[in-house]
């Protein structure tokens, strides 16, 4: 396994490569968990070549505390991936992401606007301000580095993998965008790296919110879709160390909030809640 620490060391790394190759490529921030190696193993099953990333990216953070306190391991995700079959690591410094970086006169790192084709109009988008289009800068600059085939995202982050289907179309990258399901510890949490900055108490607390939302599915046409919201806010609020920040049912297509069951195709259940000062976010397919 290679690990490559900057642009350089990586392009002669995947010019090794060569071309006619099934380069699958899973983008990560590190503090790698059973969620990250799912799709990891994947990508090595379904890829001649699996590429992983591990860069905490400064541009989608828009909350400095978030960006300073997120975990980084990036010597033990190395030894965590390596019997699992990754060929390169590349956890490049900011410099190669953003050359911008280099000039160090406080320069924006990034300034492009890209088109997300409005899926960032709801649910997390208008709650983490700017957190979508710092997500895509450095997605976009990924793809474009690391050339693959295939790019493997996780359904835990259910509106970050719908805006990344749309710019890879859009914008026209010849990459399969691979859609993996969640993955969840025994007790039906959501695995996240920012479950490690729970306190024992919290972190025995947090699956309360799979356990809400999962009465969602038996909601479906049987009380209006205002009611399960409000049924499910409470109940996870019932819970003194979690505080819901949303609980949204949405058309899984166009992640609009709905009103009516029979108003979409695909129904999604998406909350984000506080298990303060962390934020946690799940999501689940109603129908
Ligand atoms: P990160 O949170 O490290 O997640 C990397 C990938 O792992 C994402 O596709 C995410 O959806 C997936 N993932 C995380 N937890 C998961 C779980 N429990 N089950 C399934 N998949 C899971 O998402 C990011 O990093 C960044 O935004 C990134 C795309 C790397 C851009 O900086």
């Amino acid at each position: 396994m290679i690990i490559a620490k900057t642009l350089a060391e990586f392009e002669s790394a995947r010019a090794a490569v060569g071309s006619g190759k099934k380069v699958g490529f899973v983008p990560t921030m590190g503090a790698l968990h059973e969620g990250h190696l799912s799709l990891i193993r994947r990508s090595v099953q379904e890829c001649d070549v699996t590429v992983i990333s591990i860069f905490v990216n400064p541009t989608q953070f828009n909350n400095q505390n978030d960006f300073n306190t997120y975990p980084r391991t990036v010597d033990n995700d190395c030894t965590l991936v390596e019997p699992v079959g990754v060929d390169i690591v590349f956890a490049p410094r900011v410099v190669d992401i953003y050359p911008n970086a280099a000039k160090g006169d406080g320069a924006p790192l990034d300034t492009r606007v890209l088109d997300l084709g409005g899926l960032d109009q709801y649910g997390e988008g208008p709650r983490r301000p700017g957190h979508f289009n710092g997500m895509a800068q450095v997605v976009t600059r990924l793809f474009d580095i690391v050339k693959p085939t295939h790019a493997f995202f996780g359904e835990k982050d259910f509106q970050q993998l719908a805006i990344i289907e749309y710019f890879t179309r859009n914008l026209q990258y010849p990459i399969e965008i691979v859609r993996c399901p969640i993955a969840r510890g025994e007790d039906g949490l959501a695995l996240s790296s920012r479950n490690e900055l729970l306190t024992p108490e919290q972190r025995a607390a947090a699956p309360h919110i799979y356990k809400c939302i999962s009465k969602g599915v038996d909601m479906v046409g049987k009380v209006s879709v205002a009611e399960a919201v409000a049924a499910i806010t409470q109940e996870i609020n019932s819970n003194p160390l979690l505080e819901t920040e949303y609980v949204e049912i949405i058309d899984g297509s166009t992640l609009e909030p709905i009103t009516e069951w029979d108003q979409a195709e695909k129904i999604q259940l998406s909350c984000a809640v506080f298990a303060h000062p962390v934020r946690l976010i799940d999501n689940l397919k109603l129908k």
